[in-house]
């Protein structure tokens, strides 16, 4: 089989993807550890046998609706490529966005005072890292602030199995000077990150789970084997389902909890769904936040919304 001809085999099979071709690339590229460039430049390249088998299994597992992102093990995210398995969720173009907007702050933050201090980030509900470690990496590398003052991430995730995998990522691609400023903290939202009525943050990011319970039992149908515990944001804290099939009771504890978390004049950034980011902004400017804020993605979409603790 030829890399032309796996294309062809891809198109024919994968006939429910919505793009067969890009689907074939990425594990093509992974198979044959080669970029795009050689895809497009050799497609008379005879795979090994192996390498062919890899190639069938990974389509038949792709036709039952796996992402392949399950399939290579990897995804792209922020210009680096984070390691992902089932216990995490894929990390996302749209969730991009709350990694411009936290460095933003931060450069702003930064230029506006002059009695500079070491910020703290905390990326809540962390997922695979990406959020918070491309933060930090974009930081150091960009020399967006001095090195010497790079901020200290606490990266929090009720799932011990994520936050293993955020700390490899965070292991294999941050400096080993960055590496030091991470802290890896199993907690339901802020249980376990110790009460303080002075604050403990000066920013604080967050990709919550957002999807409307409805919703996400419509989403896993199509066998993308993400975790509910990262979609669904109908949880109470007691681990509960709620009535409510708004997505919200996650964000709005997140927020309510945000408030005792966060220095004065810090930031929450939150990722919600283009169907919620408007109670999300009322939510917040219910609470005490002030100069509440949504963005929009690159296709349009609500997708953040920040505001600042007065
Ligand atoms: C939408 S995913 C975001 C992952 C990652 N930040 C990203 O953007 O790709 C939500 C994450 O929240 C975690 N989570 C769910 N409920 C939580 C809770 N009550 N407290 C902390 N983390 C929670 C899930 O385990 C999951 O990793």
């Amino acid at each position: 089989m030829t890399i032309s001809q796996a294309r062809k085999f891809a198109l024919s099979e994968l006939k429910f993807s919505p793009s067969p071709i890009l689907d074939a690339d990425v594990i093509l590229k992974w198979i044959l550890k080669c970029d795009q460039t050689f895809i497009l430049f050799h497609s008379e390249t005879e795979l090994s046998e192996l390498q062919k088998n890899i190639f069938c299994s990974s389509i038949e597992k792709r036709k039952t609706g796996l992402p392949v992102a399950y399939i290579t093990g990897i995804k792209e995210f922020f210009g680096s490529d984070f390691e992902v398995d089932k216990n995490v969720l894929i990390p996302k173009p749209d969730t991009e966005l709350l990694v411009e907007n936290a460095v933003n702050f931060i450069e702003e933050k930064f230029h506006a005072s002059s009695d500079c201090k070491i910020l703290s980030v905390c990326d809540m509900c962390s997922g695979s890292g990406c959020v918070g470690i491309s933060i930090l990496k974009f930081i150091e590398e960009k020399k967006i602030i001095p090195k010497s003052l790079l901020p200290k991430i606490i990266f929090a995730d009720i799932s011990k199995k994520t936050l293993d995998i955020a700390k490899k990522n965070s292991l294999r691609l941050l400096s080993e000077f960055a590496f030091e400023k991470t802290v890896f903290v199993q907690s339901n939202l802020f249980e376990n990150l110790g009460q303080s009525r002075n604050g403990l943050f000066d920013v604080i990011v967050s990709n919550p789970p957002y999807i409307p319970y409805s919703q996400t039992v419509e989403l896993l149908k199509d066998g993308r084997s993400e975790p509910s515990l990262a979609l669904c944001g109908d949880i109470d804290l007691n681990g509960n389902l709620t009535n409510f099939d708004d997505g919200l009771e996650i964000i709005r504890n997140l927020i309510f909890q945000s408030v005792d978390f966060l220095n004065p004049g810090g930031i929450l950034i939150l990722e919600t769904g283009e169907y919620n980011a408007f109670q999300t902004k009322k939510i917040m400017e219910d609470s005490e936040f002030k100069d509440v804020k949504i963005y929009k993605d690159l296709e349009g979409q609500f997708r953040n919304v920040s505001g600042i603790l007065a």
